[in-house]
């Protein structure tokens, strides 16, 4: 009588499933196989891995796959050229985030970047250092100086300097119908890196939320609200373009930002002045508050 195999038993059910689910991904990875783009080989195969792990993981059923396609194609409908819900959707998922961690490593001194977001337009006028970037929005006055250097504190005069922000009610000039131009503009730092501009204290705003991205955000209990902050973009020849903000100390909104924008070394003081305080370039601002804030800008080699 020969002893039982006790060494080979058939699969489980639990095995057989595996089997079906891991040979689907060897194919569709293999699909990809014969990519002529190394690149674009390795970035579709790692999607692929990551996708299905996310899958099994969670084991999506095929409603919650509909809902996401609905979704997805809600996020294409409301996009034009003015309104681009799939970087909204990319910054509330920090993936905007992560994309500038991975390519503005940490380099010396260099400052921070964060996240771009959707207001910047390239054309703002210029203005002289000391000059007013507001053009009628409204706010609080806010003298915004500091210097432009390289990471070895030698300074950059000539630095292009564009700064943006929205108004005291949550807007930039772009989210009006109007046309204005206001709480926008360039300017160049001086022959001894120096910068200096008027501005207006930032306040907190919500990402425009009547969209797919709004609706997942309150589906999933979190708030549209980004912290206070300053735009600011700065170029020089052979440094790294610097795209980044600043937040204002003590803001309640800093560990909520909702696109995780906000770097503890971009946490500036907005010191309030009581109203009469000498303005530093002796500007009258009658009997309104202002305030001053400083930040000191390092620019990083290009192609570090
Ligand atoms: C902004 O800072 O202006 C912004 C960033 C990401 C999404 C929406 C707005
Ligand atoms: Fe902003």
């Amino acid at each position: 009588m020969s002893t039982p195999d006790t060494t080979r038993t058939s699969p489980t059910a639990d095995e057989q499933q595996a089997r079906v689910e891991e040979t689907l991904i060897r194919n569709v990875l293999r699909s990809f196989g014969d990519c002529e783009d190394p690149r674009l080989k390795q970035l579709m195969q790692s999607l692929v891995t990551y996708l299905h792990a996310f899958i099994r993981d969670v084991r999506l059923t095929e409603e919650e796959w509909n809902i996401a396609i609905e979704f997805l194609t809600a996020v294409g409908h409301i996009t034009d050229d003015r309104r681009q819900e799939f970087i909204l959707l990319s910054d509330v998922l920090g993936v905007s985030m992560q994309t500038i961690n991975v390519n503005n490593t940490a380099y010396k001194n260099a400052t921070e970047a964060t996240v771009f977001g959707p207001f910047f337009v390239d054309d703002a006028p210029e203005i002289p250092n000391g000059g007013d970037i507001s053009g009628g929005a409204t706010g609080q006055p806010c003298w915004v100086e500091g210097t432009v250097t390289d990471t070895d504190g030698n300074p950059i005069p000539g630095a292009r300097i564009e700064v943006w922000e929205a108004d005291e009610d949550g807007f930039y000039d772009v989210q009006y119908d109007d046309n204005r131009v206001a709480g926008r503009a360039h300017l160049y730092s001086d022959e001894n890196g120096n910068y200096s501009f008027w501005g207006l204290t930032p306040t907190p705003y919500p990402i425009p939320h009547d969209g797919p991205v709004g609706k997942m955000l309150e589906a999933t209990g979190r708030s549209p609200m980004r912290a206070s902050h300053l735009h600011f973009m700065v170029t020089a020849p052979e440094k790294r373009t610097l795209v980044t903000h600043i937040f204002v100390t003590g803001d309640d909104l800093l560990k909520y930002d909702t696109v995780f924008g906000v770097k503890q070394s971009l946490i500036k003081d907005f010191t309030e002045q009581p109203a009469g305080t000498p303005t530093p370039d002796g500007r009258d601002l009658g009997d309104t508050t202002w305030a001053r804030t400083r930040f000191n800008i390092a620019l990083a080699p290009a192609n570090i």
